[in-house]
């Protein structure tokens, strides 16, 4: 590994991430046309010496860096979106898979704990000191001839030696969002949190930090948690420290974790589509509140109270799931989502962990068989058959899909004897008149 001292190789950086070279490249000749200062820094510097793949670009620009992302995006073809109050940028690629952030370096300020910060522009060393981790604090210049390491907080160091280590005391009153990227990190690279960090966490937590910043604000924090590779371990250490409870007393205690002790792994059940497997977690992250908690709390938002609807339903309907003798289409009226949001699928995925077995056995099999039956008939074909128009076909189609899952029916004519019962051969007129 190279010495925090040692040069640079930019040449070589370039080549090791290809998926960004061709961008940085770019990034790297307009620094130098323009002869402004410019750095990567932040999460790319630390996962390039990591040795781990970057997944985002973020570049500081001593200057203006709308200005430079403006040139960025003439050059490629990309979609410029500026932030004046903070002097922030972001470049997508046309084809919008990748963005780069520009910022302009800078100082800031916190008017008060838990604030957006006030800021102005500052040098390199300004912009590194306003950030969370020394290892989040190294800049690599680029467009000039010098390309060595910028690392005013030793962050190399820390890298090393695999520790998150806050800037000053007052990191996570000034931003107690970093509470939880403080978990997030250490828990993805398998660091550890110093000591005074840790006493830094505890502090601002029991003086109520959390407070002082928005619902959407920690949502959004714990969105990225429920997003990392393997969240268990980070969802297990917040809660060690607290700063699930300081959300709200009633979230998960360690015990709830255990119970999802297999998920390290997409459990059977759960959805195929990797990209929603979040949404797994976001159930399990807010099970053990009840809905009316939710409701009142302040990350409410009708999305979050609504699937909260159903898993208290579902939380009380895991007995009623044990009963002898179900039929599948009294497994599917127990499990159903009215809301139709279409988010059983995640909330069972929890509810499995928590069932007995008779229970999860009907879980699994409304999942993987009962939940997707429909009726073979269409709308339009109860029509044809005569059911009026009106609410009585959703009913009907309803009876049919009753009828299929408990194989009364086994195809479309079947079905359509079945209708034809409900229908008067005339069609329903004779009821009509008979009005
Ligand atoms: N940052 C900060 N305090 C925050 C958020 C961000 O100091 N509350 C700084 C850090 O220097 C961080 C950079 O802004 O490296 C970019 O933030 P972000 O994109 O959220 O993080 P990454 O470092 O890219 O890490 P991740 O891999 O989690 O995306």
């Amino acid at each position: 590994m190279l010495a925090a001292s040692d040069a640079f190789p930019v040449g070589i950086f370039l080549d090791a991430e290809r998926h960004y070279s061709d961008l940085l490249g770019q990034v790297r000749k307009l620094a130098a046309d323009s002869r402004v200062a410019t750095y990567l820094v932040g999460g790319p510097v630390r996962d390039h010496l990591l040795g781990v793949p970057m997944h985002d670009l973020d570049i500081a620009v001593v200057g203006s860096a709308p200005a430079l992302a403006q040139k960025l995006a003439d050059s490629v073809g990309g979609r410029l979106t500026v932030h004046p109050r903070f002097g922030t940028a972001t470049v997508r690629t046309p084809e919008g898979s990748r963005a780069i952030d520009f910022v302009t370096a800078r100082r800031e300020t916190y008017a008060r704990p838990g604030a957006l910060p006030d800021v102005e522009p500052g040098t390199i060393i300004d912009d590194l000191g306003r950030r969370d981790f020394t290892i989040n604090a190294m800049a690599i210049p680029i467009g000039g001839e010098d390309s060595a390491l910028v690392d005013p907080h030793n962050g190399r160091a820390d890298l090393d030696t695999g520790i998150i280590r806050t800037l000053h005391p007052n990191s996570f009153q000034d931003d107690p969002t970093r509470i939880f990227r403080a978990i997030r990190y250490e828990q993805r690279f398998g660091f550890r949190i110093a000591d005074a960090t840790l006493a830094d966490i505890e502090a601002a937590l029991g003086g109520g930090a959390l407070g002082t910043i928005s619902g959407p604000r920690i949502d959004n924090e714990l969105g990225h948690m429920i997003s990392e590779a393997a969240p268990l371990p980070a969802l297990r250490r917040a809660t060690e420290l607290g700063a699930l409870a300081a959300i709200h007393p009633s979230m998960p205690t360690a015990a709830h974790w255990d119970r999802l002790e297999g998920w390290s792994s997409v459990p059977p059940g759960a959805p195929a589509d990797g990209r929603k497997w979040p949404a797994c977690w976001d159930a399990a992250l807010f099970w053990t509140l009840t809905a009316d908690q939710v409701a009142s709390s302040a990350m409410k938002n009708p999305y979050r109270t609504r699937r909260a609807r159903y898993i208290d339903t579902l939380k009380h309907r895991l007995s009623d799931l044990t009963v002898q003798g179900l039929t599948p289409s009294e497994v599917c009226a127990l499990l159903d989502d009215p809301s139709s949001e279409n988010f059983e699928p995640y909330a069972l995925t929890v509810a499995l962990a928590f069932a007995e077995p008779e229970a999860a056995e009907r879980i699994r099999r409304y999942l993987t068989e009962w939940r997707d039956v429909k009726p073979l008939l269409r709308g339009s074909d109860l029509l044809e058959l005569g059911v009026p128009v009106g609410p009585g076909v959703g009913e009907a189609l309803t009876a049919l899909r009753k009828a299929r899952l408990d194989g009364v029916t086994n195809s479309r004519r079947d079905e359509r004897d079945l209708v034809l019962q409900w229908v008067p051969r005339d069609g329903g007129r004779s009821r009509q008149s008979a009005n």
